[in-house]
């Protein structure tokens, strides 16, 4: 039995000696003496007993352990031309004075902090700032609406903002602050202040219980870690859900710090001391996991890049990073190697810099084309790996376990179920497909630590949203199926879950957006496939009886309707008015043979059909034909 099979079969069979074991990896205030409590299941909980702090783990234990000169965080930011390094006692101590600001504006254990903050330090400075007074972060992705940072805002009851005047775009400056002001204005509820880094760019308005964040540290003490439960949330980071109202996913403190340990070693083969690259955003859990916590927690360096795959300046900006930093790993979406190949079809740019101890290109958020992955390993000639994970798991469901066993690679498959995740292939009934097979892909419980234990503040949602489709099973959205090998293929989403540039969106959400128009009488939002992004929304809409707006003008204010409510993130940019949306006899619209005809496939026409007309008239529409 090789190290993998070994790993996983006793991660299932043993639960509780194989993650005590990893659990050991972790300083613990008070160490943990069980692993699974599943007194209150389907709600399971890691660690019981256990008591630590986060921050403490990735920051100050390295210092005590004589490592306070390595190099804890390289800030690379080509769009304000500058870059900074800071050591592990550098960053810790910037931690706890800021730790020590928050604190002056009474934030304590368990109050919820909201972060509206771009690729700078001061927002990993932020999240382990407040992980070491055992405060709740939230971090709000800078391309969203003021109305999206208000739905998080009510739902997370923050203590305090923290965000900075400005984000800095390619092509422009976004003002942060009115982003924020906005925002407040659409809340119900109300923080006691909000903290306001002043960019140099774009300084922003300080108001009535705003303070600068320069203010804010001046007169602040460093605050030391405040130990807290394993199962006190460390975080909650919202994702689209298939309403307009925004999942909360609660990230625990021990099962969260033990797993993402594990992985470095395991998936990622990276070592304490190696130099780790994500190039993601911090507002995505892929920025949780891997450009802040997990690199930290083992004493690795990481890089966070403020700028893009191409435009700042040029499609040779990755390889320039990897070469300056001496980058071992490099973790991003597939979006940004089609959006490098796109301008650098042949990779020239590369030939520019030296990638001596690059080693292995990591690649998720999206499904990895099998051309990309060609294109990619062709060009940088090392292994690129393909793994599949979600925001609610925290860290890979299924990937290959380069630290662990390498295994050889099959394009179009995200590899082998890691240890923790007892990975099925069900079919409509719930029962188990066989091997080659596609069906729903489910999770029988318990969730291995790292993943969440519920959503913040509505452990029913959690149940109904998650475990309710299959008896003892969390449902992952995604469909797909797993070969006589054992390695899992990921197809798509079976809800209305969009990815576009590696970006999560819901289309139901966009869709209660261009409904909310005046004019509109009933829409449909699909996710299209696109070369670049991977998918990009479309709309349909059907007008009202009587109304006379001019399809132009509706276009436009959809498109604006859309970006003023959910961001410019959304990329929505295609609307088309039609005369009528294809439904079933008992009138739901049939947006997936839609989206089968749009991406081009042979979509059997469904028995169900109200009125096939309607579909044969829309057919050149969604196939986009002059
Ligand atoms: N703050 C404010 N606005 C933002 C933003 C942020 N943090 N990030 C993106 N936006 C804006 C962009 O400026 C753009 O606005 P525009 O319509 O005015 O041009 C819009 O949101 C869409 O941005 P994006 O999706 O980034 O598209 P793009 O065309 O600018 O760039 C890629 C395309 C592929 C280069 C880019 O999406 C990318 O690098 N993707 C990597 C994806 C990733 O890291 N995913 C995380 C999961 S691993
Ligand atoms: P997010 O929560 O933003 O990380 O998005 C999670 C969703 O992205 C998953 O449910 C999948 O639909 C998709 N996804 C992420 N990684 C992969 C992958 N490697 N292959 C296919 N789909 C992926």
């Amino acid at each position: 039995m090789g190290a993998y099979e070994d790993s996983y079969r006793r991660s299932l069979a043993d639960p509780e000696g194989f993650w005590l074991e990893a659990a050991g990896a972790i300083t613990w205030t008070r160490p943990p003496t069980r692993a699974l409590d599943d007194s209150a299941a389907p709600i399971y909980r890691w660690f019981p007993d256990g008591e630590l702090n986060t921050s403490y783990n990735a920051l100050d234990r390295h210092i005590e352990a004589g490592l306070g000169d390595r190099t804890a965080l390289i800030y690379d930011s080509p769009v304000t031309d500058y870059t900074r390094s800071y050591t592990y006692a550098e960053l810790r101590d910037e931690v706890a004075l800021f730790a020590g600001a928050l604190r002056d504006q009474g934030v304590r254990k368990g109050d919820r902090v909201i972060v509206y903050l771009p690729m700078i330090p001061e927002a990993v400075i932020t999240m382990l700032a407040c992980a070491r007074l055992g405060a709740i972060h939230s971090v709000v992705f800078g391309g969203f609406a003021p109305k999206e940072l208000a739905a998080r805002i009510d739902d997370a009851r923050p203590k305090v903002i923290v965000a900075a005047s400005c984000g800095i775009e390619p092509s422009r400056l976004v003002e942060y602050k009115p982003i924020v002001d906005a925002a407040l204005e659409l809340a119900r509820h109300r923080p006691d202040r909000t903290i306001l880094l002043q960019r140099e760019f774009l300084p922003g308005r300080l108001g009535e219980g705003d303070i600068a964040w320069s203010d804010a540290v001046a007169n602040a003490t460093p605050a030391d870690p405040v130990p807290v439960a394993a199962t006190d949330p460390l975080y909650v980071l919202y994702t689209s859900g298939t309403t307009g109202k925004p999942k909360g996913v609660v990230r625990d403190n021990g099962g969260h710090a033990v797993a993402l340990a594990w992985t470095m070693g395991a998936v990622y083969d990276i070592k304490p001391g190696d130099v780790w690259w994500t190039a993601s955003d911090v507002g995505w859990v892929v920025g949780h996991s891997y450009i802040v916590y997990a690199p930290l927690l083992i004493g690795a360096t990481t890089v966070l890049y403020e700028g893009k795959p191409v435009g700042t300046p040029d499609a040779g900006a990755f390889w320039r990073v990897i070469s300056d930093h001496g980058v071992k790993a490099l973790f991003t979406a597939p979006t940004a190697l089609r959006a490098i190949k796109k301008v650098d079809p042949e990779a020239a740019e590369l030939a520019k810099y030296r990638l001596d101890g690059f080693s292995t290109l990591f690649l998720a958020g999206e499904r990895l084309d099998p051309e990309t992955y060609h294109w990619a390993h062709e060009k940088l000639g090392v292994p690129v790996v393909d793994h599949w994970w979600q925001t609610e798991t925290g860290w890979p469901i299924v990937a290959n376990p380069r630290g662990l066993e390498p295994l050889p690679v099959k394009p179009g498959s995200a590899t082998v179920p890691l240890p923790g995740w007892d990975v099925q292939v069900l079919d409509a009934d719930g029962s188990r497909l066989p091997a080659g097979e596609e069906g729903s892909i489910a999770i029988k419980l318990p969730l291995p630590p790292g993943a969440l234990p519920t959503l913040w503040g509505d452990d029913q949602r959690y149940i109904d949203n998650y475990l309710s489709r299959f008896d003892g099973y969390y449902l992952t959205g995604d469909s797909g199926y797993v070969d006589a090998d054992g390695y899992v293929f990921v197809m798509g989403r079976t809800d209305d879950v969009i990815n576009v540039a590696g970006h999560r969106l819901s289309t139901g959400s966009m869709e209660a957006v261009l409904a909310s128009h005046p004019a509109v009488a009933e829409c449909a939002v699909i996710g299209v496939h696109d070369a670049l992004k991977g998918q990009l929304p479309r709309g349909l809409v059907v007008l009202k009886a009587g109304a006379t707006i001019s399809p132009e003008v509706l276009q436009g204010e959809l498109v604006a309707a859309i970006r003023r409510d959910i961001g410019p993130v959304a990329a929505f940019r295609d609307v088309s008015v039609v005369d009528a949306l294809p439904k079933t006899r008992s009138g739901k619209i049939l947006r997936k043979t839609m989206r089968g005809i749009a991406d081009g496939r042979d979509e059997p026409v469904p028995s169900t059909i109200e009125d096939a007309t309607v579909l044969d008239a829309l057919r050149p529409i969604l196939r986009q034909e002059p």
